[in-house]
């Protein structure tokens, strides 16, 4: 896989150019791209464009029959390239029609959230969801080409923009204790400074600073998936936090990000992990402040969520019941990462009724 930064949205067309030998643009080349959007279409107009509802309810099969369709229509040959422009919800998808169609086409992904650019778009895992079950379809490929663009987060909505932070702590959380550092401290400055009172010159640092650390987000996951592309041992640390985070997903369809869920789940596997006695209270405490500190959910309480689940059972039963069906899971077990200090983590296997924090 290839990780390219580029200065310009439109200078992906040099990169795949570059890349890949195109001869004949729109008979060559397919773009998938986030119906959102609608100002950076006019960078993919040359070629053939669909457009998709970026909605966790629509990483379905059903949304991949359509992208079949759509391409055997077109007339994409194994050698098309497949471009998937837009968050996690779109680059999973594209990642999995790419690896299935034809038994595997060429895969470019262009994330335009600061999620997706530190993670969804890295390490090769796409999927859907099925039958309630969060990303249980899918298969681990990596892409021939991820092109970065930060220039696309100028228009992400602050409470995305936020939920990709959570997932970038969670990367420097569980291997390098010096970037968790630096990404606290930058970003609660970040937060702190009204956009319009940035100077050209303040706003260029501000934005090479959220450069570094996108990148710095890039290099621990690639250094960990280079490890154990497949997950059979390292590579599970990056699930930190996401066992309870799947499971709220699962339970508020489209209610709560993915990051949001990951931020409370970060809490929760600290909760768990103080009361198990991996961790000191203290450094438990530190981190659940620093989250609440940046306005990231430590509690399912904090997000006002209006419910539309079945109100007889306790959100701790409807967890439990979504970890077991969390693919994780072995038997009445499940890989939990378990918090030690900053910068370290553990994976152990656990009986999942014994999880206290439910
Ligand atoms: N494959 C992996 O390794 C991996 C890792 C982490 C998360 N994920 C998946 O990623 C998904 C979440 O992705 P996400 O958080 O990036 O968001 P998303 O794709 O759900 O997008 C969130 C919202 O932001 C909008 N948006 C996207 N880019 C924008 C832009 N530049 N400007 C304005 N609006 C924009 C979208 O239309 C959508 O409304 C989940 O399905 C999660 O399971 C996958």
């Amino acid at each position: 896989m290839k990780l390219i930064k580029a200065k310009n949205i439109s200078d992906y067309k040099k990169e795949i150019a570059k890349e890949f030998k195109i001869t004949e643009g729109k008979k060559e080349v397919f773009v998938i791209i986030d119906d959102n959007l609608k100002e950076y279409f006019h960078f993919f107009s040359e070629y053939n464009l669909l457009k998709i509802k970026a909605l966790e309810s629509n990483k379905t099969l059903a949304a991949i029959e359509k992208i079949y369709t759509w391409l055997l229509k077109k007339g994409a040959e194994r050698n098309s390239v497949l471009i998937g422009v837009g968050g996690g919800v779109v680059t999973d998808i594209t990642g999995y029609a790419t690896a299935t169609y034809m038994r595997g086409i060429r895969c470019v992904l262009i994330p335009t959230t600061l999620l997706s650019q530190c993670d969804a778009s890295i390490g090769g895992k796409n999927g859907v969801n099925f039958s309630r079950y969060k990303n249980i379809i899918g298969t681990i490929r990596e892409p021939q080409l991820v092109i970065v663009c930060t220039e696309f987060l100028k228009t992400l909505p602050q409470r995305v923009f936020k939920e990709g932070v959570a997932e970038m702590l969670k990367t420097f959380l569980i291997a390098n204790a010096q970037a968790y550092k630096k990404g606290v401290t930058f970003f609660s400055k970040y937060f702190s400074i009204p956009s319009e009172s940035l100077s050209p010159q303040n706003n260029k640092r501000t934005e090479n600073e959220l450069e570094s650390l996108i990148k710095l987000a890039q290099k621990i996951k690639l250094e960990i998936v280079g490890q154990d592309l497949y997950e059979k041992g390292r590579r599970k640390i990056l699930n930190f936090g996401h066992t309870y985070a799947h499971a709220i997903e699962s339970i508020f369809p489209n209610k709560v990000l993915h990051g949001e869920a990951v931020s409370i789940g970060i809490a929760m596997a600290i909760n768990e992990s103080v009361q198990r006695g991996y961790c000191s209270k203290k450094d438990g405490e530190k981190v659940i402040a620093d989250l609440r500190k940046l306005s990231l959910p430590t509690s399912l309480a904090e997000l006002e969520i209006e419910s539309t689940r079945d109100e007889s059972q306790s959100i701790a039963k409807l967890i439990a019941k979504a970890i077991k069906k969390d693919k994780k899971r072995v038997g009445e077990k499940i890989n939990f990462i378990f918090f030690k200090k900053i910068g370290e983590v553990v994976c152990e296997s656990v009986r999942i009724c014994e999880l206290k924090n439910l």
